[in-house]
């Protein structure tokens, strides 16, 4: 691979303070240097017209044609997708034994090695999601026991399982640079995020071990509300419980900005979303959600939420993961690729093209859209948006850069607070009875 300075994933070109140093010499050296300069100037511009095609790629100039150019782009800058369901499938259909899931076949559901390679996938977040509890079991205060927290530990299990079966594809990782060197070393860069509040027990304690554990994410809810934070369901009308964040929602928050947990919002209702993006110190994401006023159902995000999302100082700093779900894309039998760019194009408009990701939900969702049928078909969505006119910076932003730099912003708000020396958050959850 092309080095970091050329690679759109890495950044934006050299810079230019470098460049100038270079012509700070005394007259006569100077002469010589331009001498130097044009004739390696002519003789790149006719390599470089003979070879365009092929040196497109290395200096970030991509081909006209769509197919092409999408192709070249993720060869750099490959997708990163922020919410997988992997996992759950290998529950549901393998009993989590993972010498039966054979990855390098073609397994059920939309994923499997040869078509993440077709896809040009660089990294993913596997997903380690239970389901709610039923209400009446779980009680109304959340407290009954459940096998909630067991059920995730076999989650992380068997992603753990499965990673570590295909050393040569999959490499854990835990950090923004870690995913970058594993995608420089041709492998898969596998992360983990735990989907729903529900599964931790109402416990701080329990969040701080799912990071010892590698987990990255947490999203706030599933479709319940838990004892931190209410959902947005799945119709729309559900009652809130806490109108947003519990107390207890807040404290979680905090430790998990000190920690260095990754603040998911999808799932969560409109006022936990806002509430949680004026509390979180660090940048947040939406690891699979798509725009309200493209589609307008509940698990989509209204525009006035969107707005919030920024890098000035009254915004918070998010990514907006967009969830290929025909049910959150749009009306029945109308989801193709189109339309999941026009969700990607809305987010972009309101929160800017600098927010925007792919969390498509492939193994967690039972129909596709047109042209995205699995994980090999991510480079359509990324040709279709070329041909709207995405340059190669915001394109590999979506790819997955947006996310790094999200990543990397919540790195460095945890070391800044355990530098401030920070103490961990010991708040109990307030209807326990036990401690
Ligand atoms: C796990 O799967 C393998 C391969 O299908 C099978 O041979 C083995 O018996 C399974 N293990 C259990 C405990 O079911
Ligand atoms: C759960 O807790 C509630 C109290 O909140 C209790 O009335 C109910 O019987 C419990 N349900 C089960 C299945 O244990």
């Amino acid at each position: 691979m092309s080095n970091g300075e050329q690679s759109p994933l890495l950044g934006e070109g050299p810079s230019l303070g470098q460049q100038a140093r270079i012509y700070r010499r005394a007259p006569v050296a100077r002469a010589t240097i331009y001498g130097i300069l044009t004739a390696v100037f002519v003789v790149a511009l006719i390599l470089g017209s003979v070879y365009w095609e092929k040196l497109g790629g290395y200096v970030g100039h991509l081909p006209k044609d769509p197919e092409k150019a999408a192709k070249r782009l993720l060869d750099v800058a490959p997708i990163i997708d922020g919410h997988i369901d992997l996992p759950i499938l290998a529950r549901s259909r393998f009993r989590n034994n993972a010498t039966a899931v054979d990855l390098n076949g073609e397994l059920y559901g939309h994923v499997d090695i040869p078509r993440l390679r077709k896809g040009q996938v660089g990294g993913f977040f596997w997903s380690t999601y239970v389901g709610c509890p039923k209400e009446d079991q779980v009680g109304e205060d959340y407290l009954n026991a459940t096998w909630l927290v067991r059920d995730t530990l076999e989650q992380i299990d068997i992603a753990m399982e499965l990673i570590q079966k295909y050393p040569n594809t999959f490499e854990f990782v835990g950090t923004s640079t870690d995913v970058m060197s594993a995608i420089r070393r041709g492998r898969i860069a596998s992360l983990l995020g735990v989907e729903g509040g529900h599964q931790l027990g109402n416990s701080i304690s329990v969040l701080r071990q799912f990071y010892r554990l590698g987990v990255r994410y947490v999203t706030l809810t599933h479709t319940c509300h838990n004892a931190f934070a209410d959902s947005c369901g799945m119709e729309p009308g559900i009652k809130p419980r806490w109108n947003g964040l519990s107390s207890l929602g807040k404290v979680l928050i905090e430790e998990m900005n000190r920690i260095g947990m990754l603040v998911d919002l999808s799932h969560t209702s409109d006022d936990t979303a806002r509430q949680a993006l004026r509390h979180s110190k660090a940048p947040v994401i939406w690891s699979h959600s798509s725009a309200r006023a493209v589609h307008d159902v509940p698990r989509n995000i209204p525009d006035d939420v969107l707005s919030l999302i920024g890098t000035d100082d009254t915004r918070t700093d998010a990514v907006v993961m967009v969830n290929f779900a025909p049910y959150f894309v749009a009306e029945e039998g109308k989801a193709d690729v189109a339309a999941v760019a026009d969700h990607v194009e809305h987010i972009a408009a309101i929160a800017g093209r600098k927010h925007v990701g792919i969390g498509s939900d492939f193994d967690g969702i039972s129909s596709t859209p047109k042209g995205l049928e699995d994980v090999s078909k991510y480079p359509a969505l990324i040709a279709e948006l070329y041909r709207r006119g995405w340059n190669r910076f915001e394109l590999s932003g979506l790819t997955g850069r947006n996310l790094l730099r999200v990543m990397a912003g919540a790195e460095r708000v945890a070391q800044d607070l355990q530098a401030m020396g920070l103490e961990p958050k010991y708040d109990v959850y307030d209807k326990r009875l036990d401690l």
